[in-house]
This record gives structure tokens, sequence and C-alpha cells, in this order.
């Protein structure tokens, strides 16, 4: 088993009614100005709104608001947040959304400081200081609630890649899942497939870690019968917070426990994808590039091969490697998400190769330079 170091600051408030909390936190913390970002109004149509300003003020914040950061947030609305972060004198930032909400006030926390906040995505500067950052979750997915790291797209750049550290933690996260009821089907599964994602990027490295292996399997198996569910009882109180809660352990630490760093050859594929075509969310790119991925690498006899096959069995009742993908496709499909490039109308497989080359080599299981990257992208044709 791997040394490892487990630290995760933040402070999680979870459950029924507890939004009403937020103004609290931000004043116990001694902070007195917030900017509150949210995304495209979904929090007004569902009462979040009024309930985080009604508990600013009740506890004396001030606050000015950034709106409309979009699914796949961009480079240009976290300089245009940190202007007026700037300008509005603001002592501390709250995201008000889901996971592009959240990424996009982390960049500008930690932009805050920085002469040029995508330096930091390009590793050229570290960010070592932020604004502190507070959190209220509308959509179990990312983990980002509960996490160090934030995903930008820098549409000029075709780049869609990540940043982080230790002062992009949230300080307070406040995780009501009765909000979710207003999230329409396909994000509900975007995000199990997300947290999926997270948690089979640290399984698939793992080799003798039976604790990591059995905590990251009885998680995916949450996942997908409580997806079941929600996709029979979407307004059900019990199954959102049980999809809500995997969805925070699946990369908030939890997940990756004993195991390595993770592959995230997956991810970095996906981002490939969602850098070219900035319409695929997140879930539905994922949905289609992980079981190409399982395929190729499996095929490539991992040292590890073992692993993937006990992944096939004990969360897909399958027999073999390809009879578990088989049935992760189906059940996609169940979930009315697409399994497959050419149904988003994607093509241009050498233009996505490129993009996701140009990073550099990527994945742990097995290390896949452009060509491998290409085999992947036919799979997943
Ligand atoms: O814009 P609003 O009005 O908020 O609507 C959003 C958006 O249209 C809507 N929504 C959110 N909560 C809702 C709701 N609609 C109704 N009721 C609610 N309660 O859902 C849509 C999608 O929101 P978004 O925040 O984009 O989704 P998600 O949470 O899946 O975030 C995806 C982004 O996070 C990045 C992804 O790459 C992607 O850019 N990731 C961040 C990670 C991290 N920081 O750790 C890790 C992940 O692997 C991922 O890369
Ligand atoms: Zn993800």
């Amino acid at each position: 088993m791997h040394n490892f170091t487990f630290h995760n600051p933040t402070k999680l408030i979870f459950g029924k009614g507890t939004i009403t909390q937020i103004g609290k936190e931000i004043k116990q913390a001694g902070l007195k100005k917030a900017l509150m970002i949210a995304g495209g109004g979904s929090i007004k149509k569902n009462g979040v709104y009024d309930q985080v300003t009604g508990s600013l003020k009740k506890n004396g914040i001030a606050f000015t608001e950034v709106w409309g950061v979009q699914p796949n947030p961009i480079l240009t609305k976290v300089e245009e947040a940190i202007e007026a972060a700037k300008k509005e004198k603001v002592d501390c930032v709250l995201a008000v959304g889901g996971g592009s909400v959240i990424d996009t006030s982390k960049a500008v926390a930690g932009g805050y400081y920085l002469d040029n906040v995508w330096d930091a995505f390009e590793n050229k500067a570290t960010v070592k200081k932020a604004l502190p950052l507070f959190t209220v979750l509308t959509l179990s997915a990312t983990g980002s609630e509960m996490n160090s790291g934030a995903v930008i797209t820098n549409t000029a750049k075709k780049i869609k890649t990540h940043t982080g550290g230790k002062v992009l933690y949230p300080w307070s996260t406040i995780l009501d899942p009765s909000v979710q009821t207003s999230l329409p089907w396909e994000q509900t599964a975007n995000g199990a497939i997300d947290a999926l994602s997270h948690i089979m990027e640290f399984y698939f490295t793992g080799e003798h870690d039976e604790t990591s292996l059995s905590v990251n399997e009885g998680l995916m198996k949450a996942i997908i019968e409580v997806t079941d569910e929600l996709q029979e009882n979407p307004k059900d109180y019990d199954l959102r917070a049980n999809l809500a809660w995997a969805c925070t352990l699946g990369l908030n630490g939890i997940s990756a426990g004993t195991i390595s760093y993770g592959d995230w050859a997956s991810h970095m594929i996906k981002h490939g994808i969602s850098a070219v075509h900035e319409e695929v969310a997140h879930g539905t790119g994922l949905g289609i590039v992980f079981p190409a991925w399982i395929k190729y690498v499996y095929d490539s006899k991992p040292s590890n091969a073992e692993v993937f096959l006990r992944w096939a069995k004990t969360v897909w009742n399958a027999d073999s490697v390809d009879e578990g993908i088989q049935n992760m496709k189906s059940k996609l499909i169940q979930w009315k998400k697409p399994t497959s490039l050419s149904e988003l109308g994607i093509a241009e497989l050498d233009e996505i190769a490129d993009v996701i080359a140009a990073r550099g080599e990527l994945g742990a299981v097995k290390t896949l330079d452009k060509n491998d990257v290409k085999a992947i992208l036919e799979l997943a044709k």
C-alpha cells in the first residue's frame, strides 16, 4: 500500500434547509463583503438565490453579483469577475451553483492575487494566496465543492485545463440536496457519470489496496442504484441526498485514499473534446470516452489487469471486461445518454487528438501518446 496524506479542510454542511446558514458561515470567518458568482439563472427559479441573499442580509454581509457563468466555464468570465472583485473591494467569493460556477469562483479567488490568472493554468504561476471561498452547491457531480481543483476553458487557445492549490479549498460548502430536484434528468445523469468517472480514475490505478478498491466499488454501486431510482422518482429527497454525498466522496480525497494520484487520461481526452466542442457537457463526454479507454487499456495488458476484471464482476455483474463495458453502455443508454461521438455529430478526430496531444503524454495505468489517443477516439467513434 502506498504512503499517503489525507487533508481536506473544507467544512461541509449537508442537508435539507441548510442554505440559510451561509451568511453565518461568512460572518463567523470575520468577512464583510462577498462577490457572489452564479450561472444562467436556475438559482432564481428554484429559490436558492432568495435563500442565499436573505441569509447574507440577515447576517450583515454586503454582496455584489456576477452572473452568466456557462457550463464548461471560460476564462473571459473569470477575468470579468476578478475585475469586479477588485472594483467592489470584496473580501471573499461566494459561488452559488454547480461545478462551473465553483470552478470560476476558485479561479477568481486565486486569480485575484495574480498578474495573469491563465498563468496558473499553464503552470507558469502558482496559486499561493486566494480570497476566502464559500460555496452553495446546486448540482452534485464534480466534487469541486470539497476539493482544490478548478477547470477553465481558454476559448482563444482552445485549451480546457485545470489548476489547483491548497488555498483553493472552499472554507465552507453548503450542500442542500433538496434544491437538486429542479435539475433536468440530463444534468442528474451527467452528474452521476462524472462522479463514476472520478472514482474510476482512481480505481483503475489501484493494485493491492483492498480498502480503497472496496470503498470505490461501494460508491460506484450506490451511484448506479440511486441514479436508476432517481430516473423513476426525481423528486425523492433521500435518493438525491445519497447521490449528492456519493458525488462529493468521489473527488474529495476519500476515493483516492491509498491509491496514487489517479489516471485522468479519460478526463484529459474529454477536456480535449470540449475544447473543440464547447457544447459537450462534461458527463456526456466522459460516458463516451471512458468505456473506450477501458477497452483500449485493458487490451494492452496492463500489469493490474485483474483490477479491470474485478470492476466488471463487482460493479457490472459481468464475467469479462468486454461484458462489463457492454453493461456500462447499456446503463448509459437506459439513462438516455449517447455512447458514441457520432451521436453528437463529432467527426474531427484528428483535430481533437492534436489538441489533446499538444498538452503532452497522459495517463498513469498506460502512458498515452497521440496515436493512443487517436485509437481511443476511434473506439469512441
Ligand atoms: O447556469 P445555471 O443556471 O446555474 O444552470 C446550470 C447549468 O446549465 C444547471 N443547474 C445547476 N444546478 C441546477 C441547475 N439547473 C436546475 N436546478 C439546479 N439545482 O446545470 C447546468 C450545468 O451546470 P455545471 O455547473 O456546468 O455542471 P457541473 O456541476 O457538472 O460542472 C461541470 C464543470 O466542472 C468541471 C467540468 O469540466 C465542467 O467544466 N469539473 C470540475 C472538477 C473539479 N473542479 O474538481 C472536476 C471534474 O472532473 C470536472 O472537470
Ligand atoms: Zn469529472
